[in-house]
């Protein structure tokens, strides 16, 4: 039976929540290879993952039952290969959307899909894309966001939580629901061709927009100024009178305290 917090069409509709596994993106990835069909916006939750998975073979690190950690499928065969930011950019938007109203303009999508509230990180996202051709043939949307956790590791120096930020614990199945709900909105706008407005509003929540920062590229560090982000989502940074464009491997962010 289907409960009615998940007000979309779709994303959320076929919901399997776990109480352990490896990683949910694992998990999906393992549902697509066999025969049976996966429905587009299935939801795997899990309660805890031991083998969670973060951006640049990191690991995702969460307490048990304390946060989310789910991975949603969607089937943009819609987008080329070459707009696949785009779909990054309305599912930060998606997880943006459900979390501005409960902690206001702090909050920002750090560059490319970071979710981050002052300097600190509330959560992210890994998607992998399973592409044919030059389609998009199906996406596993990995998300993980700190919610009811209190108190976070020394190496994790940088991470916060909605608790540790609101002091109270919310539901994590409501903020899911709205997750879902928000991200399929998004999504559906790319679909609709409204392209333009998805990036508007991604550049409008980005953090360090238009700021001096300070930056680390190579052995360079330097101050610059995040002007945009190229449709194929590279990273656009002004130095002096230069733009140059960056990849996630390429360049790092750097906080204000000068060495
Ligand atoms: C990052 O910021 O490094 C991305 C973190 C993504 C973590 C989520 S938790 C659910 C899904 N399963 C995984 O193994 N990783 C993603």
């Amino acid at each position: 039976m289907q409960n009615n917090i998940f007000s979309g069409l779709f994303v959320g509709q076929n919901l399997l929540s776990l109480k352990e596994v490896d990683s949910t993106n694992n998990f999906l990835k393992n549902l697509l290879t066999n025969s049976k069909p996966v429905p587009e916006g299935t939801v795997i939750m899990a309660e805890t993952q031991f083998a969670g998975r973060g951006q640049q073979n990191n690991k995702w690190h969460a307490e048990p039952g304390k946060n989310l950690t789910f991975s949603i499928l969607l089937k943009p065969t819609f987008l080329s290969v070459t707009e696949q930011f785009d779909l990054t950019r309305a599912v930060s938007l998606g997880v943006y959307d459900t979390l501005c109203p409960i902690l206001g303009s702090a909050l920002k999508i750090k560059w490319p899909n970071d979710i981050y509230y002052g300097d600190k990180k509330l959560g992210g996202m890994l998607i992998e894309n399973i592409l044919q051709g030059n389609q998009i043939k199906s996406a596993i949307i990995g998300i993980g966001l700190n919610i009811n956790q209190d108190v976070f590791p020394d190496e994790a120096s940088n991470a916060t939580s909605v608790k540790q930020i609101l002091h109270k614990d919310y539901d994590l199945r409501l903020i899911l629901a709205e997750i879902c709900n928000n991200v399929e909105a998004y999504y559906l706008s790319l679909k609709a061709g409204k392209i333009n407005d998805v990036r508007n509003a991604y550049l409008n929540r980005l953090y360090w927009f238009n700021e001096q920062k300070r930056f680390k590229a190579g052995d360079d560090v330097f101050e610059g100024i995040i002007t945009g982000v190229k449709d194929n989502g590279l990273l656009v940074v002004q130095q002096n009178d230069n733009e140059n464009t960056y990849n996630l491997k390429e360049i790092e962010f750097l906080n204000n305290i000068k060495p």
